[in-house]
């Protein structure tokens, strides 16, 4: 449990009581930075990932700019695939791209177990380092069994999900197989960050939102129950976020959250209304708005805060990641704003 009961975080995590609302960004660390353009190299992110010194010091950079109450670590949600050889690389401005897509119960091959010790050193060295070096909390992070099967199975960014979509209700046996390899593959790098000293973490199924709540219900969230079940175990809040949706966050929360990630499709109030009331909200401010003038900016974070309310269990942050074309200076001064607000 949190060695830190300074923390408004870890405190926001857990709805209790702290004086400051606390904020991150995801995709705080990248493309926004100049600092990250100028140390990240040429080539395939797996690369950076993989030299832990780097991905401490990327890690690092939104810290010292921003002044946010948490750092995530710097890698991706398909490491770990990455790791075991499954053949599949993040080619930039396009995203996870998959030479041979996952196809047939032969493709279950691919995906051996994770020895996080052995497959990810690298993971675990910046880990070690961030650990040593940070006064805030570290979020680890995994991609869920249907965000990264959706890349596993497209083969690439999917708009649509077809194939995904075919194969769970024509071959379920096979889905669920393939989710099941896919929550362990979650499971142990997860399990092995919290050990190397992430006080949190987050699990992103970012595409989610493409389900009805029914499929959702079906063929995604026991995946990542399991997942959040096993990390449970840990002690350490479980972050559960996806991007539209709305109308899942009910199911999201009793997949096993602690702490619900909601885009900036509904306010927090209204997410407020549709998970249990035991459990804290992050989000949500469009990311889209922050390349209008700061007026405008500062407008839509105080809304964002007014809908909370001053409710302890509330975590600022984007509906989505930063984008690269998003001025630092704009979350610096959003860092500022929510920091100084109070309800
Ligand atoms: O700052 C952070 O949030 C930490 C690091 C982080 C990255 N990826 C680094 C990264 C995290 C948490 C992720 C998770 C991730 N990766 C998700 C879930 C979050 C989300 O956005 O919904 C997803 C869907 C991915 C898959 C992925 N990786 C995509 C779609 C891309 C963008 C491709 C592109 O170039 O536009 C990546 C690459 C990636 N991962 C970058 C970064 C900083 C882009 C920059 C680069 O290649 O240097």
């Amino acid at each position: 449990m949190t060695a830190r009961p300074d923390s408004p975080f870890l405190a926001a995590c857990r709805s209790l009581p702290h004086d400051v609302t606390p904020v991150w960004f995801m995709r705080q660390a990248g493309r926004s930075l100049p600092e990250y353009r100028e140390i990240r190299g040429e080539g395939s992110i797996n690369d950076a990932i993989a030299d832990a010194d780097l991905a401490t010091e990327i890690t690092l950079q939104p810290i010292r700019r921003y002044g946010v109450d948490a750092a995530i670590l710097y890698s991706d949600i398909v490491t770990p695939v990455h790791a075991i050889g499954f053949g599949m690389d993040v080619v930039p401005g396009v995203g996870p791209v998959v030479e041979s897509p996952f196809r047939s119960s032969d493709d279950l091959g691919r995906l051996r177990p994770l020895d996080a010790e052995a497959d990810t050193p690298y993971v675990l060295e910046t880990i070690d380092n961030l650990v040593a070096e940070l006064d805030i909390p570290l979020i680890g992070f995994a991609g869920a069994p249907f965000t990264v099967a959706s890349y596993l199975i497209e083969g690439r960014p999917s708009r649509t999900y077809q194939n995904t979509k075919a194969m769970m209700k024509t071959h379920p046996e096979l889905w669920f197989a393939l989710m099941d390899r896919l929550a362990d593959l979650a499971i142990a790098s997860l399990e092995s960050q919290v050990a190397h000293g992430a006080e949190a973490i987050q699990l992103f199924d970012s595409w989610a939102g493409a389900l009805s709540a029914s499929d959702y219900q079906r063929y995604a969230m026991p995946s990542s129950a399991k997942v959040l079940d096993a990390i449970g175990q840990t002690g350490v809040p479980r972050i559960h976020f996806g991007v539209g949706t709305g109308e899942l966050l009910g199911l999201m929360a009793e997949a096993g959250a602690d702490v619900v990630g909601v885009d900036w499709r509904i306010p927090i109030d209204e997410a407020r209304t549709r998970v249990p009331a035991d459990r804290a909200l992050q989000g949500n401010l469009d990311p889209a708005i922050l390349g209008a003038p700061w007026e405008v900016v500062a407008a839509e974070v105080d809304a964002v805060l007014e809908s909370n309310a001053g409710h302890p269990g509330y975590i600022f942050n984007l509906g989505h990641g930063v984008t690269p074309d998003v001025d630092p200076l704009m979350l610096e001064r959003v860092v500022e704003r929510v920091h100084a607000y109070r309800s």
